[in-house]
Order: C-alpha cells, then sequence, then structure tokens
C-alpha cells in the first residue's frame, strides 16, 4: 500500500481525495461533524503538500438521482471553517460544475464535489457501470487517495474502482484507523471485552461469531439484547425483537459456554409504554418487563455490572448506544457505559468506540475524544475488519 509520501511532488497536481463525510443533519444543521474533522488532516496535508484538493464523498443512502436533503452544501461550509480557508463546492459530480470547479483550482485550493451517491454509477452492481463513473471521477485528476475508513468496506466506484486508475494512496485517517483495529485482532491484551448495543442483532450476527472465538466477555445492550433475553426464556414485551434470529443466538450461548468466553446481558432494564421521551417508565427486572411495555435503555443494575466487567479489561471494543439515548430518560445507560470506557482508558487500557451511532453518543452526553483511546469514523468498516472480512477499499490499495 502506498503512503502519500510515496505519489511524490504534488505540487499542482490534482488529487482525488475520498473521504467519509456521511455526517448526521437535522435540516441542514449538521448534528456531529466528527467525521469532517476526522478528515481534515489529510486534506491540510496535500492542500500544504501544493495538490490541487479534489474533495469526495457521499451523504446518507439518494438512490442515485439528486434530492435536496442529501446536498453536501452544508458540509462543505462547515469543511471551510475547519480548514481555515474556502473550499469550492462543485453542484455536481462529474460535470460542468465539477470540472470547472477543478480547472479554476490553484495549487493547494480545495474543491468538495457533490454527493457521489446522486450518481448511479457509483454504487451500482453492474462492474462495468461502476468503473465508467470512476473513469469520469478519475478524469479530474492525477492522483487518488483514499482516507474514507467508514466505506472501506464498499465495493463502490469512488472508493474501489477509481483506484485501479490512478496512482493511489492510503490516506492517514484509514492508515490510524487500520493501525487500531489491527491491535484488536492481533494479540489484543487481556482480557478483551466487546460492548455490542444498537438496534438490529441481524447487522451483529457475522461479528459476533467471529469475537465468540477472539473476545474474553461480550457484553451486550441496546435494542438487539432483547432477542438474546428472548433466547433465554424471557418475555420481553413490547420490545424489540427479531424473532427469526432467537436459535441463531441460543446458538451462540450455547458456543460461547463450551468456549468459556463470558456473556453478560443486562439484569434490568428501563420499560416504557411507549418509544417516547413522555412515555411512562420504569425500571424493571429482566424476568419482569411487563407485556405492554419495551425496553429502551439498560437499568441502574445492568449498568455496575456492566461497569465492574469492564474494571480490569486491558482492551474494549465498543460499538452500538445501550438504548435509546437521543432521549434523556433513556440516555442514562450508555452514559454509564461511556464513563466505565472513560476510566479504563485513564487507567492505561486501549478503548475503541466504533461507529457513527456510538462516536455522536458520546459527544453528545457531554464527553470528549480525547477520554477514549480511538474514536473510529467506520461503523459497518470497523465491524467488518474485526469479523476478519477482506475490505474492497484496502485491498484494491494493497494491489496498486
Ligand atoms: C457509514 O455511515 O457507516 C458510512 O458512511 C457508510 O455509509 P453506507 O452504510 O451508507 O455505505
Amino acid at each position: 500500500m502506498n503512503s502519500i509520501a510515496e505519489l511524490g511532488d504534488l505540487r499542482g497536481k490534482r488529487v482525488l481525495v475520498r473521504s467519509d463525510l456521511n455526517v448526521p443533519l437535522e435540516g441542514t444543521t449538521i448534528t456531529d461533524d466528527g467525521r469532517i474533522r476526522a478528515s481534515v488532516p489529510t486534506i491540510t496535508a496535500l492542500s500544504e503538500a501544493g495538490a490541487r484538493v479534489v474533495v469526495c464523498a457521499h451523504l446518507g443512502r439518494p438512490k442515485g438521482t439528486p434530492e435536496d436533503k442529501y446536498s453536501l452544501a452544508p458540509v462543505a461550509a462547515r469543511l471551510g471553517e475547519l480548514l481555515g480557508r474556502e473550499v469550492t463546492f462543485a453542484t455536481d459530480t462529474v460535470g460542468e460544475s465539477a470540472r470547472a470547479a477543478v480547472e479554476g483550482a490553484s495549487d493547494g485550493d480545495v474543491v468538495l464535489l457533490e454527493n457521489l451517491r446522486f450518481n448511479a454509477g457509483e454504487t451500482a452492481k453492474s462492474a462495468d457501470e461502476r468503473a465508467e463513473f470512476a473513469g469520469r471521477l478519475a478524469g479530474l485528476a492525477d492522483a487518488f487517495v483514499s482516507d474514507g475508513f467508514g466505506v472501506v468496506h464498499r465495493e463502490q466506484a469512488s472508493v474501489f474502482d477509481v483506484a485501479r486508475l490512478l496512482p493511489s494512496a492510503v490516506g492517514g485517517l484509514v492508515e490510524t484507523e487500520v493501525g487500531v483495529l489491527r491491535r484488536l485482532t492481533t494479540d489484543p491484551e487481556r482480557p478483551y471485552a466487546v460492548v455490542l448495543g444498537g438496534a438490529k442483532v441481524s447487522d451483529k450476527l457475522a461479528v459476533i461469531d467471529n469475537l465468540i472465538q477472539t473476545a474474553d466477555r461480550l457484553l451486550v445492550g441496546g435494542g438487539m439484547v432483547f432477542t438474546f433475553l428472548k433466547a433465554q426464556g424471557h418475555e420481553v414485551g413490547k420490545s424489540l425483537l427479531e424473532a427469526d434470529q432467537v436459535d441463531t443466538v441460543k446458538g451462540y450461548l450455547e458456543q460461547a459456554q463450551q468456549r468459556g468466553v463470558e456473556i453478560v446481558l443486562p439484569l434490568d432494564v428501563v420499560a416504557a409504554t411507549e418509544f417516547s421521551a413522555d412515555a411512562e417508565h420504569e425500571v424493571v427486572a429482566v424476568d419482569a418487563i411487563p407485556a405492554d411495555r419495551m425496553g429502551l435503555d439498560i437499568g441502574p443494575e445492568s449498568s455496575r455490572l456492566f461497569a465492574e466487567k469492564l474494571a480490569d479489561c486491558r482492551t474494549v471494543f465498543w460499538n452500538g448506544p445501550m438504548g435509546a439515548f437521543e432521549m434523556e430518560p433513556y440516555a442514562a445507560g450508555t452514559k454509564a457505559l461511556a464513563q466505565a470506557l472513560a476510566d479504563i482508558t485513564a487507567d492505561g487500557a486501549l478503548t475503541v468506540v466504533g461507529g457513527g451511532d456510538s462516536a455522536a453518543a458520546v459527544r453528545q452526553l457531554g464527553f470528549s475524544d480525547d477520554q477514549f483511546g480511538h474514536i473510529s469514523t467506520g461503523g459497518g468498516a470497523s465491524l467488518e475488519y474485526l469479523e476478519g472480512k477482506d475490505l474492497p477499499g484496502l485491498t484494491v490499495l494493497e494491489e496498486s
């Protein structure tokens, strides 16, 4: 894999950078700019090296045509503020506006192209369609830098195909992220615990499968825990449940027991009458969830148990909130977990927070990035890395 230095003298060269600027928005307000901040060092380094920097990225999941609500315009403005220099925003991806912006750029200038997913070629299943779009992107540049860690698991035109068409290098953010995740997969310091949360267990099956071979403890919270509780024979009321996954989860519980991996589940949950901050709610034991209530957070006994199970850990990976943290009555479990991680980080443990939601959660709950070992910009990407999968955006760079 080439590093940026191996691309040679970049002065006057047009460098296409794939960043992950997929940030949460409320209207046009960015609610967590972590991914933009994380993209700044590579863009700054290229600009300072005299390159004409052409940043490309996606936002949300538009279906191959422009939609105002997915425009990167607010991101261009924030990127400009963080870089401390003007960012020229092209209102298309490879059309007239993009070409004019790139042609008009001087050494050190930064251009941001409109959302790549406004063009169907970006995510096309057909390799030919993708290659056609990648060819047009490549036509805007002399070299390519892959710096969007959050998308390296995607076989998409701007991540995969374009790297075959231009001299390519890995960006500093991807290098850092991979370096940290490698520490989790190659002989992690033990005890090594993984905390999984978030809504759906079906999104995490492959990683659970893999973690049962590598981790010492697996702590589960969030919406997905109710499928685990059901697998243990508990009634879960109106809580999120993936009934078709109960048998698979039972299998994991058995495998974990055979391998001596400790699975830690909540003892209590906050049960509410509906999915709303104003709903009536109370703390109940996991074997007493009323039929007309749904669990929206882990309870205080569970938070204490989770903190205890993490206290002696030397390595922890955390993906997915413990509850519906966006609503104040259900934020305590996620907050307590973040605090437990911050405490062991202060004692020298390696803690990695993976995934957009968990990263947004810790910031929203008042923690700062430096209270954790590493906050990954990649959700799906970090999980797939831990699963041991080949990530197309990385393998293609190894070829170059
Ligand atoms: C993410 O949010 O995890 C990345 O930006 C990738 O987005 P995607 O899941 O829509 O490909």
